[in-house]
């Protein structure tokens, strides 16, 4: 039976961030309802499509703010994917939380169903910056919600930061991580902010009114940031998480590893079967496609071989043990050594990457130029 992950995609937020471009609308019960109904029906059509034997071991609710909506709904899914699939009784349940939008409540519930696992969405521990952003939080929204998890008796809960962010300094990014330490997170992700198009900070960007660190400084406070979180326990595993010991998150591992998973609501992206699929990012055509007893699929794309191995060594890069080239050898018959050679050795030379008889993987200058160097691996 093949390992299979889920991720189940909730759009709602109580109020658009300023940078994010993720698909999210703010909502009402009867929306969120109907579209709850909607995802139940999209785990039956995969149950009849999906050709293989399963068993789920990976379940991640994102957003949006899935913690926003009534606890009743995400029983009614994960009720369903018990019901349709077969899932392993130590599968890795997370949901993503937004300070502020917890309470006891909510988190008896999800341990009633099987949660063990919150990501809270932090970005900032500096209130000047979190208003910057347009986030519904304070720095102490986030304590109390790692206070309420933690007395709830959660274990194992993540919360993501952000650096790059405007009027942010190296010593914000480390005063702050030094306080998420504390907070003894099994997991830490670190993003650099992205200035997506559609964002009002893409349009304050654009007229100079927003006031970001240069690339210099950027990458000061990356690198500064590693050594705070791996001085601390926070072994880096990929570009932007850091875990304890055994906390890496299995199921975006999944993603960077080609396992499959199943993505389920508006926007999301599956691979199964060597082919990726697109799901639709607005309610009506999704809809549509359920109503008619169909995947609400807006794309999909065959992976062939030599997709996969770029995409394999693409996102295998990302990962600090890197690409291990007997895995290589055995997925797909060749050495990579030979086929990729010319990027190899370039990536070697100009000191990207690091190659020793069993691993190639990128050097701590190659972690700043990771986007041309996968650029290099494209045939
Ligand atoms: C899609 S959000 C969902 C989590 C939750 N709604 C929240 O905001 O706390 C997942 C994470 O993506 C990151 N993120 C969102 N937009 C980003 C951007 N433009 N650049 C970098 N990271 C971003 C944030 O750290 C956020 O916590
Ligand atoms: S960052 Fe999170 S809370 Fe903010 S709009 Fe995006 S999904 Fe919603």
């Amino acid at each position: 039976m093949k390992e299979l992950g889920v991720y189940i995609h909730i759009p709602f937020c109580l109020k658009k961030c300023n940078y994010c471009d993720f698909v999210s609308f703010s909502s009402n019960d009867k929306k969120i309802s109907e579209y709850i109904n909607y995802i139940t029906k999209e785990i039956q059509i995969y149950r009849n499509t999906l050709n293989e034997d399963y068993i789920v071991n990976s379940i991640f609710i994102g957003g949006g703010t899935p913690s926003l909506i009534d606890s009743k709904h995400l029983k009614t899914i994960i009720d369903e994917i018990n019901q349709s699939f077969k899932v392993d009784s130590e599968a890795e349940i997370t949901i993503e939380a937004n300070p502020g939008t917890l309470d006891n409540t909510k988190l008896a519930i999800y341990h009633e169903i099987g949660i063990n696992r919150i990501s809270i969405g932090a970005q900032s521990l500096n209130d000047d910056i979190l208003k910057k952003l347009g986030r519904i939080h304070n720095s102490y929204d986030v304590l109390d919600a790692v206070e309420l998890i933690r007395t709830n008796q959660f274990k194992n809960y993540n919360i993501d930061m952000m650096i790059g962010l405007p009027d942010q300094t190296i010593y914000n990014v480390l005063t702050d991580l030094e306080n998420v330490i504390k907070l003894k997170p099994t997991h830490i992700s670190l993003y650099s902010l992205i200035i997506e198009e559609g964002t009002l900070f893409f349009e304050l960007e654009k007229h100079g009114q927003l006031n970001l660190p240069n690339e210099d400084e950027e990458r000061i406070m990356y690198h500064k940031a590693i050594e705070l979180l791996e001085k601390n326990g926070y072994k880096q595993y990929e570009i932007s998480n850091f875990a304890k010991e055994g906390f890496e998150c299995r199921h975006n591992l999944k993603y960077w590893t080609l396992m499959p998973y199943i993505g389920l609501g508006l926007n999301s992206h599956s691979y199964i079967e060597n082919t990726r699929y697109s799901n639709y990012s607005n309610f009506d055509e999704y809809y549509k496609k359920i109503k008619e007893n169909k995947l609400p699929v807006s794309s999909e794309e065959y992976i062939d071989d030599i997709s996969r191995m770029t995409e394999y060594i693409i996102l295998g890069i990302r990962l600090n043990k890197g690409i291990n080239k007997k895995h290589f050898k055995e997925n797909f018959g060749i050495d990579i050594e030979d086929y990729y050679k010319d990027a190899i050795i370039k990536n070697k030379q100009n000191g990207n990457i690091y190659e020793d008889e069993e691993t190639i993987k990128l050097t701590k200058k190659g972690l700043d130029f990771s986007n041309i160097v996968e650029l290099d691996f494209y045939i």
